[in-house]
């Protein structure tokens, strides 16, 4: 760790809106930290973009937060956690000028809870095409419960459904419907499913009411802020780095017009971006 190390806000990042869901829960359980939220609303969705671009956004977006002083940042975003946080963990963080900074992601917190859930040993996971494709949800899950067995389905639809303010409509219930009696109909024994995109809390009613009636519905937001306590606990030297004031502010990529109106919804608080430019 560098001498005067630097002292500052825990980073959230997502590629637009869905990383506030998590947001809401990691304030609700550490109240007392300082948070940096950054939403690549400019770029958004990743879901269906390639390997190489989220990597090059993500980094992008992590390096900003850096800037901006943040000793710890959390990848709030699935796509992002699949397709960047293992390059940037082992091959940009060790390279950059102060390397005892951190980056953390999604996956693992959710693959770690989904153990204590499932009767069955069957779990679904519903993501974008890109957290599916990836394959991390059946690696992380496979390392620490070889036993369970996971179903994927990717829902390509989603995210822009809830970008563009449509989660409510006749149309998001009918791509609701579709994908979840898809990933229902690849194991009708699956007991618990995992939300794998953290844009989908906020359709968690509409999915809910498709599913069997006894399956559970994990969102993530509750595992993640779970997760940072525990992290926090065993890592003194980064707790001691990070700023307590109780503070939130929100940056954004996009128009602070199209930003605030949504975040509000997603964070269920009154939410005032930012813009800021991180290429
Ligand atoms: N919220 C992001 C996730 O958890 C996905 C959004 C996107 O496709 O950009 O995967």
């Amino acid at each position: 760790m560098p001498s005067n190390p630097v002292h500052g806000p825990i980073g959230v990042f997502d590629s637009g809106f869905g990383g506030l869901t998590v947001l809401r829960e990691l304030v609700r359980s550490l109240p007392d930290y300082d948070y940096l939220y950054l939403g690549d609303n400019a770029r958004a969705p990743y879901g269906t973009r390639s390997f190489e671009t989220v990597y090059r956004f993500t980094l992008e977006c992590v390096q900003y937060l850096f800037s901006q002083g943040c000793p710890l940042v959390i990848l709030a975003c699935n796509t992002a956690s699949a397709k960047a946080l293992r390059t940037i963990q082992q091959h940009d963080l060790p390279a950059m000028p102060d390397p005892s900074r951190r980056v953390l992601g999604v996956i693992r917190p959710s693959a770690e809870a989904v153990g204590a859930m499932t009767v069955t040993g069957k779990v679904g996971v519903l993501a974008t095409p890109g957290t599916v494709k990836s394959g991390s949800y059946l690696l992380e899950i496979a390392k620490l419960y070889p036993d369970i067995e996971v179903f994927q389905e990717a829902c390509p639809m989603w995210v822009p459904l809830i970008e563009n303010g449509e989660y409510a409509t006749p149309g998001a219930e009918y791509f609701v419907a579709r994908h979840v009696h898809a990933l229902m109909a690849k194991c009708p024994a699956i007991d618990t499913v995992i939300l794998g995109c953290t844009h989908y809390p906020v359709m968690a009613e509409l999915i809910r009411r498709y599913l069997p009636p006894g399956v559970r519905l994990l969102e993530q937001g509750r595992m993640v802020a779970d997760s940072l306590t525990h992290y926090l606990r065993r890592h003194p030297e980064m707790d001691t780095r990070l700023s307590r004031n109780g503070s939130c502010r929100f940056l954004t990529t996009d128009s602070t017009d199209l930003f605030n109106k949504p975040a509000t919804l997603f964070f269920g608080r009154a939410v005032e971006g930012h813009l800021v430019t991180v290429s």
